[in-house]
């Protein structure tokens, strides 16, 4: 979704918004932009396509100097995607600027009355309308940039980041944000604005994560004034120490960043381990459950929302949760979830799983859940995300940053989390014996060494993407733990190779796909021994029959399948439960090396964003 930047300080803005935007690209946007300003006139450049395009574009359009800044990736919402709707947008005096992350609802409503009053809009954007409201506001009130701010922002339904600024006002950027992220970087006598820390680590690591409903002024060395945008009560700064740095966000010698989360999978899960699995002392600590363990240990059902990648790591985790706690899982799209009066009991557990813990949706469902008395618990990778705050409860995965918009690691680490619970909680509940538990931890334990065992197929996947990047159409099958490995593996081929890709139970094949079969079509079936392994077997002869391409997912040794299936590739033994996270590492680089040949942006998909801040 749409990426913000800005900076306001005594160095030149426009290599740091650049360079900013460039950190923000894996959002996923459209166009992009930046205004400048050097206290005399504002230079405005933007464009459709790829940062690199602007920086073309600024070069040899505008002058580039000036020591306030602020610069914007679209990913359009309201108006296709040009150089016109492209952010930041002027207000109709031309002394306003402002970018914008979000969507204003009531912007028809707005513009309406504003076009009785006299201005026009050149673009098709809600952030138009909202930067001419607010000079509206602050020309009829006569009041400062940043109480036209609040005004118009009381006056709209929706959701937003804001950056904006006044050509009267050199010396401040107002920011506010509603439902999408915004952080502010304090450095010395300088302050950096952007959607998440990234575009401003290299220059500190102290920041301010504005909260919904709050707004700021930020002052050139001075300080930052934060707000109610509601009441109008002053907030106080809370400054916080970033963890990230520099290496972690850059992509240290891979071709992608994909890459490098797919081969960063061991030691994502070993961080997601640390200090939990405690297989000395025969524990699993995790302090969001411990602190609430009446609730999880009293709860009615366990109601998963969430979206996307986060979904199917929802839909392993039910088959956990089943299997060991005996307690009733549902797995909800968050985005249904929150529109179909969905019943919630007060004993409910409802688990928001979230990689960037932004996902509007997931919020909304969250919310939701809240209002009814439900006890909320989030499973985010995201530290100080909004999730993470608006959940009762939590548990980081610890992955470090996912950049690639295709999840991989998050996958991995929300499985390992959501193990970690359940196992856990089986154990408290004396629902499976301490001699079973010992023996998953210690499972549990050997998944990293596996996973790194896993990555030594790469070059045999490599392999077969080649006899099959041309296909057209793709289908995965799986049973059990490794169904919603099926629709993993068909999402992330979709995502970053545009191959049309479904994912099925392998039984559920009978009743529709199978008449897809063909010479051409490819089936990647997930075939391990511990898994309804006959029953998958039986289903490789009936696509066989059909002459379909079998691409086995197989437990290493397997004869069986290596006999039916046109390729195979070893999987190394593990218990039923936690096959998913081997299963899915094949599945993972057969789509990024099939992207990868076929010319397509693998980090950079079209259409898709990494962080869905609207809904
Ligand atoms: C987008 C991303 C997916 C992600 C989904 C949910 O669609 O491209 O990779 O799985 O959002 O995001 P979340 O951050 O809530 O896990």
């Amino acid at each position: 979704m749409c990426g913000i930047v800005g900076y306001i300080g005594n160095r030149e803005a426009y290599p740091i918004i650049l360079k900013g935007l460039q950190r923000l690209e894996y959002r996923g946007y459209d166009s992009a932009g930046v205004a400048l300003y050097d206290g005399k006139s504002i230079q405005l450049c933007k464009t459709k396509g790829k940062v690199g395009d602007l920086k073309k574009k600024c070069e040899t359009s505008i002058d580039t100097t000036g020591s306030l800044g602020i610069g914007h990736t679209r990913w359009a919402t309201h108006g296709v995607p040009n150089d016109v709707n492209s952010h930041p947008h002027f207000s109709n005096s031309g002394d306003l600027v402002i970018i914008h992350n979000g969507i204003i609802e009531n912007y028809e409503s707005i513009k309406k009355e504003l076009l009785n009053r006299g201005y026009h809009f050149k673009s098709d954007t809600d952030t138009e309308v909202l930067v001419n409201l607010i000079e509206e506001i602050k020309i009829n009130e006569d009041v400062k940039l940043g109480k036209a701010v609040q005004i118009a922002l009381n006056q709209t339904v929706g959701a937003y980041a804001i950056a904006v600024f006044d050509k009267k006002k050199p010396n401040e950027i107002v920011v506010a944000r509603l439902g999408s992220p915004l952080a502010i970087g304090v450095g010395e006598d300088e302050f950096f604005i952007a959607s998440d820390a990234s575009p401003f680590i290299e220059y500190t690591t102290n920041a301010i994560y504005l909260e919904d409903g709050e707004m700021a002024v930020v002052r050139r060395g001075k300080d930052v004034k934060i707000f109610n945008i509601k009441n109008d009560k002053w907030v106080n700064p809370y400054i916080q120490t970033l963890q990230l740095n520099l290496e972690q966000i850059e992509k240290g010698g891979y071709d992608h960043f994909m890459l490098k989360e797919i081969y960063e999978q061991p030691q994502a899960i070993r961080d997601t381990f640390r200090g939990r699995l405690r297989e000395m002392e025969g524990l699993i600590k995790m302090a969001g459950v411990d602190d609430n363990i009446y609730r999880f240990l009293n709860a009615r059902r366990i109601v998963i929302v969430a979206c996307g990648t986060s979904w199917h790591a929802g839909l392993v985790a039910e088959y956990i949760f089943e299997d060991y706690l005996r307690i009733p899982v549902e797995v909800e799209y968050a985005s249904e979830f929150r529109y179909r009066n969905p019943v919630i009991f007060k004993d409910d557990i409802v688990i928001a799983i979230s990689q960037s813990g932004e996902t509007a949706d997931t919020m909304a469902a969250m919310k939701l859940a809240k209002e009814q008395g439900a006890f909320v618990f989030g499973v985010c990778n995201v530290v100080g995300s909004s999730i993470s705050r608006l959940a009762d409860a939590g548990a980081y995965t610890h992955a470090g940053p996912e950049i690639g918009v295709a999840s991989t690691k998050a996958f991995t680490t929300q499985i390992t989390v959501l193990t970690l619970i359940a196992l856990k909680l089986a154990k408290e509940k004396g629902k499976i014996s301490t001699s079973e538990f010992h023996r998953l931890l210690q499972e549990l334990q050997q998944v990293p060494t596996k996973v790194e065992k896993m990555l030594e197929s790469n070059k045999h996947v490599k392999q077969v993407a080649e006899v099959y990047k041309f296909a057209t159409n793709c289908l995965y099958l799986g049973r059990g733990y490794n169904f919603p490995v099926a629709l993993e593996g068909a999402l992330k081929l979709k995502e970053i190779s545009y191959i049309h890709a479904e994912g099925y139970p392998a039984a559920e094949m009978k009743h529709g796909p199978i008449a897809l079969i063909d010479e051409q079509m490819p089936v990647i079936v997930i075939a391990t021994r511990k898994g309804h392994y006959e029953k998958v077997v039986s289903n490789i002869q009936e696509i066989k029959s059909r002459k379909g391409k079998i691409i086995g997912i197989v437990t290493e040794g397997d004869e069986t399948v290596k006999k039916l299936a046109d390729h195979v590739i070893e999987v190394p033994e593990t218990t039923d439960s936690l096959s998913p996270l081997l299963t899915t590492i094949p599945l993972q680089l057969l789509s990024y090396h099939i992207a990868v040949m076929l010319g397509k942006n693998v980090d950079q998909p079209r259409n898709l964003a990494k962080s869905v801040t609207v809904e």
